[in-house]
């Protein structure tokens, strides 16, 4: 009797412990953060150290990865390759598509987003920007501000990622010298600032991704350094705001077929929140006006959840949706309350860099949440030079200018106001390889 007591009470108690563990877990917020900056900065290298001194990564595998890197001929890179998985990457030694980890830290659930920084790959680092909720801007010592950390903080912006921090990497080439700390610093506060960022509070973490210095120990190569290791920054971001209020929408990053299981969207859950068994819209899908379904299971971290909710970078299987009926920039909505394909829209837009000027007429692309789809400017209505000078339907837009404008979709495109949902509403213009725009819709037109 007595050994039966103990035996039960000894089970509720694992029982107990094992429903604590699982209710910590879920009640831990889950927190995108993305690491983006210019080419060869050293992004996914940190991550990689990130996740080694974690303790997430075993020594077994760093030493395989090590051997792998110098076949490669890419000494150095066996940090990356935790990261890099794809063998143009690993041979080619840079970041092409995007790539996650995940971290429990004390305070979160963190998803870290490793961007690709070549020029080449900017729409996969735009994805990620829009997935994010906070980013570390890596910027290399000796190199400081590039083009594309300046592009990046822009597109960050854009993208609406409201919290950054600046990772100062390869501290070990400037000889781990505070004065070349201190010029990246005041360097990057100034295209952050362009780029609307307030930088007084913002962390600016020097540190040796390759060799480890502050990113989870913290260095003992830089005393002059008080500030949080990147490690600690994760926990000093400020939690998302869940915007779980408003509508369910879930851009679709990209579409599997899985043997057994049948179709898997998989995506960012901007807004709203998702449950098995709820009725949802896929709009605009192949046919342009959406294809109706019901969602049958939701995963996220190969763990299947009854339901998730903004923030969350999911995997869904839909009831009644073919691979060949959805792709990528399709965003799911719920059925109830569908967003609309738009007629036209007007926006406002800040002109980045363009090698002339852009007229009416002019047609780019534009990458609005996980969707590329080309964009006709109909109508400038007003603008605002960077001297302040104001001008209404202007012949033209330049660098610099701020403008108000009327767009038109070539195709089918969800989009929506700021005002109805700031997460489905910002955009980046591309064209010729470059970001010449970056704006917000704030009016639209839908199609009947
Ligand atoms: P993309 O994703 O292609 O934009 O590059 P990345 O920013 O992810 O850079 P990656 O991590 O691939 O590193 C590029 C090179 O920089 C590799 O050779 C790394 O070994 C090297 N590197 C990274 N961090 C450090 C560092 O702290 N010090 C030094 N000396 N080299 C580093
Ligand atoms: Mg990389």
């Amino acid at each position: 009797m007595q050994k039966r007591i103990k035996a039960q009470s000894l089970n509720t108690l694992k029982n107990k412990s094992v429903y604590l563990t699982i209710k910590m877990a879920k009640t831990k917020p889950t927190i995108n953060i993305a690491f983006v900056g210019h080419v060869d900065h050293g992004k996914s290298t940190t991550i990689g150290r990130l996740m080694f001194d974690a303790g997430a990564i075993p020594q077994q595998e760093l030493d395989k990865l090590k051997v792998i890197a110098k076949e490669h001929g890419k000494a150095g890179f066996e940090f990356a390759y935790i990261m890099d998985k794809f063998k143009e990457e690993r041979e080619r030694g840079v970041t092409i598509d995007l790539s996650y980890q995940k971290l429990i830290t004390n305070k979160y659930e963190v998803t870290i987003i490793d961007a690709p920084g070549h020029k080449d790959f900017i729409k996969n680092m735009i994805t990620g920007a829009s997935q994010s909720d906070a980013a570390f801007l890596t910027v290399a010592a000796a190199e400081g501000v590039q083009p594309q950390t300046k592009e990046h903080a822009w597109l960050l912006r854009t993208m609406g990622v409201k919290q950054i921090a600046v990772l100062v990497n390869k501290m070990d080439t400037v000889q781990w010298k505070e004065d070349a700390y201190k010029k990246v610093v005041a360097d990057v506060s100034v295209i952050l600032k362009q780029a609307g960022y307030k930088t007084d509070t913002m962390a600016f973490i020097p540190a040796a991704g390759y060799l480890g210095d502050n990113v989870v120990n913290k260095s003992n190569n830089m005393p002059w350094y008080k500030g949080p290791t990147v490690r600690e920054q994760l926990d000093l971001f400020e939690p998302p705001n869940k915007p779980t209020s408003l509508p369910l929408r879930m851009p679709l990053q990209d579409v599997y077929e899985i043997t057994g299981i049948g179709t898997v969207p998989v995506g960012k859950i901007e807004t709203g929140v998702m449950k098995v068994g709820q009725k949802v819209v896929i709009l605009p899908g192949r046919s342009g006006t959406g294809i109706n379904g019901e969602v049958k299971t939701i995963e996220m971290h190969h763990e299947q959840m009854p339901q998730a909710e903004a923030g969350d970078n999911v995997g869904i299987n839909i009831r009644g949706v073919g691979k060949k009926d959805i792709a990528r920039g399709d965003v799911v909505c719920d059925a109830s309350q569908p967003a609309s394909i738009v007629q036209e829209f007007i926006a406002q837009v800040a002109i980045i860099s363009h090698p002339t000027v852009i007229a009416k007429g002019y047609t780019p692309v534009f990458h609005i949440h996980t969707a590329q789809v080309p964009c006709q400017f109909v109508e400038l209505i007003e603008k605002q030079s960077p001297d302040g000078t104001k001008a209404s339907n202007p012949d033209f837009l330049k660098n610099g200018d701020l403008a108000k404008v009327r767009i038109r979709p070539i195709g089918n495109l969800v989009l929506e106001t700021q005002a109805t949902n700031p997460n489905m509403s910002r955009f980046a213009v591309r064209d010729a390889g470059a970001t010449v725009a970056a704006g917000v819709c704030l009016e639209i037109t839908s199609k009947k």
